[in-house]
């Protein structure tokens, strides 16, 4: 069976590529894909690019054109939760589009033609990957966030770099009214989520935590992917699959 892994920015897989035997490169739909073998496993690895329709695309191509048959995503994410830091490290146990709104024809949040607003992961891949995440927080995973926690729940994606206090606020009030408790938002996860939801194949996601989606996570999440994001991905990602 071959596994994708995916994400959105190359700091975010870098070490993951550089493991892979037998690496072959193919270029198809205007994107990179690098097929080989990571510990054991037949996998692909890819960047969804940014935004929604871009991971949605690059999540069509990976089930159709190279036939994998389970994506992981790893990246960096905003933290909007209480107490979600920079550097805790959160697993998706659903997604959601923060911007979908079509009411009012359809509740707001809600999927046009799904009946939902959310769609979960896959409960044994999330469960491996919380177990993979958890060790890797447990060992202090790098040294600059040695205190780094680990979360599960909701993320919420859109077509929207969360920059400021008042808007993550607004968003975290906003969908906890609606008994939404999002952990974090980030731009593609939710449409990966969907994508996988129609062709039937199971997805788990992990994102680390680069900013607070305030003032400063512009800054915050530049410094982070350049300087950390990838310790993450190469340390969970190879330890999920390792199990
Ligand atoms: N990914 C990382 N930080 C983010 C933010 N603040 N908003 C949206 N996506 C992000």
């Amino acid at each position: 069976m071959t596994i994708a892994i995916l994400s959105a920015l190359a700091e975010e897989q870098h070490g993951l590529v550089d493991a892979m035997e037998g690496m072959q490169g193919q270029r198809h739909a205007g994107r990179d894909f690098w097929l080989g073998r990571l510990h054991g496993h037949e996998v692909v690895c890819a960047l969804s690019g940014i935004g929604k329709v871009a991971a949605a695309t690059t999540t069509a191509a990976l089930i159709e054109r190279f036939g994998v048959r389970a994506i992981v995503f790893t990246g960096v994410a905003g933290g909007i939760g209480q107490g979600v830091n920079v550097g805790d490290v959160v697993i998706a146990r659903q997604f959601m589009q923060h911007d979908m709104d079509a009411s009012p024809i359809f509740p707001r949040w809600e999927m046009p033609g799904y009946g939902c607003s959310t769609l979960a992961c896959d409960g044994a891949m999330t469960d491996r990957l919380v177990q993979a995440a958890a060790s890797a927080v447990q060992a202090g995973i790098v040294a600059s966030h040695a205190s780094a926690r680990l979360h599960e729940g909701l993320i919420a994606s859109g077509d929207q770099f969360v920059s400021s206090r008042q808007a993550s606020d607004r968003l975290r009030t906003e969908l906890q009214a609606a008994s939404h408790h999002v952990l974090a938002v980030e731009m593609e996860g939710a449409a990966v989520a969907q994508a996988c939801f129609d062709y039937g194949v199971p997805f788990a996601a992990m994102r680390t935590i680069s900013d607070r989606a305030d003032d400063s996570a512009h800054v915050d999440f530049s410094t982070f992917v350049r300087t950390v994001a990838s310790r993450y991905a190469q340390l969970v990602v190879s330890d999920f699959l390792r199990q």
